[in-house]
């Protein structure tokens, strides 16, 4: 009989890995619960971009002596890993950019300014970060195309019912929304969204930014068009994005940003492009940065990402456990079996702000604010919530001491 063991990481072993966690705040050991916002950095990353510096730096695709070659070579190795890591099919529609939110304005800018127009619907997300929602908003005003919105549920899921009366009688050219929502941690249906999106001759566009580091992700099986993320999520370097796109789609593509190296000959009367992936990479690349995140992704493929995906579910569910316990609490977003390991929560009477400064005297860090994502707390009928975010370093005594802090913010300015 196959034996079916959860996969399993040992949190307490891989904080060793973090020289972050060797400090002390306000006299406390840090909790640090805004991995959603950025994760922190472990040894082997930081160790990485060092070496490559040290004995591999110079620019990349262009010097012929020994060294370029060598970081060439190290530019393209972490282009591979980003490819694999998604289960692209190939490098070449694997484009480094700076972060996601360039990740998807390359794709609302060189796609969206040729191919929308009056009569098009350009369908985002009330769960969507700004970064997937005001781009399209922009080019959506700018070539005539409607901008639409599909709504919420009372427990933060999408409204996949709603779907062809949002639409209407309008052509949808662009479906985008995220796999994981950066605010609640609803975990998106996005095959199906893809699915959908293709019966009607619409692009997917996925925001996988909260969600490549925290799970397998893989771009066939969403059925997605185009997939953004973001390094300094993932245990890498900030500085570095990752847009990934179906080569036909991006060959089609006009470039998104003009300059060196992205040509292919240039004449008074005329400019040419280069061949994927370079048309949209102008400039230098971000050199050490790639190499940085192609170490994030083996430290990360080390521990495994089903063994992260369980124990951030095993923390959420912990943490909304714990939670229930504080009647002054009101928690947001789907039950612990539909959400990644993010909790947002509001306290009766007490701005997050100053939940979020209690807590920071706790030696406890987490995000108080809207999270970038003004049309949800709109929903949801607040200014902004506390936001309280895991990763793979984060232990359960971190969540008593957040809930515990929450206790003495409540007692002392509820
Ligand atoms: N998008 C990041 C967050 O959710 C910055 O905090």
């Amino acid at each position: 009989m196959a034996v079916t063991a959860k996969p399993t990481l040992d949190a307490d072993k891989l904080r060793a890995d973090f020289p972050i966690f060797d400090q002390s705040f306000h006299g406390k050991p840090l909790a640090f619960l805004d991995s959603a916002a950025s994760s922190q950095k472990p040894r082997q990353m930081l160790e990485a971009m060092t070496r490559f510096y040290e004995t591999s730096y110079a620019n990349v695709h262009r010097g012929v002596y020994q060294l370029a070659e060598r970081a060439t070579e190290a530019l393209e190795a972490a282009r591979e890993k980003s490819c694999r890591l998604i289960n692209a099919p190939e490098a070449r529609e694997v484009i480094f950019t700076r972060n996601a939110t360039e990740s998807l304005n390359l794709v609302a800018y060189a796609w969206g300014l040729t191919n929308l127009g009056p009569g098009d619907v350009v369908l985002v997300t009330e769960l969507e970060h700004h970064s997937n929602f005001v781009p399209w908003q922009y080019i959506a005003g700018r070539t005539g195309a409607s901008f639409r919105m599909l709504p919420l549920d009372a427990g933060g899921e999408l409204r996949l019912d709603e779907l062809e009366a949002v639409v209407g009688r309008g052509t949808a050219k662009v479906v985008a929304t995220n796999l994981v929502s950066n605010s609640l941690g609803t975990v998106n249906d996005v095959a199906r969204l893809a699915a959908w999106a293709h019966e009607r001759g619409a692009i997917m566009v996925c925001d996988a930014a909260q969600a490549v580091p925290h799970k397998r992700v893989d771009v066939l099986a969403l059925g997605c068009d185009f997939l953004a993320f973001s390094g300094h999520k993932l245990c890498g370097p900030s500085g570095i994005g990752v847009l990934w796109g179906r080569a036909e789609l991006l060959e089609a593509m006009e470039p998104f940003l003009l300059g060196g190296h992205m040509i292919k000959k240039v004449r008074l009367e005329e400019t040419t492009w280069g061949d994927l992936p370079h048309k949209f990479e102008a400039g230098t690349a971000p050199m050490a940065e790639a190499v940085g995140l192609g170490a994030a992704i083996d430290y990360l493929g080390e521990i495994g990402f089903e063994a992260i995906e369980q124990h951030e579910h095993e923390l959420v569910e912990y943490a909304l456990g714990r939670f229930s316990e504080l009647p002054s609490v009101t928690l947001y977003g789907p039950p612990a079996d539909r959400r990644a390991g993010i909790v947002s929560f509001n306290v009766d009477g007490v701005h997050p702000h100053d939940v979020a400064q209690i807590l920071d005297l706790e030696g406890v860090a987490i995000r108080a604010g809207h999270h970038c994502c003004q049309p949800l707390m709109t929903k949801l009928g607040v200014a902004a919530t506390n936001r309280a975010s895991f990763y793979l370093y984060t232990v359960p005594e971190e969540i008593d001491r957040l809930v515990e802090g929450v206790r003495k913010a409540k007692k002392l300015l509820g």
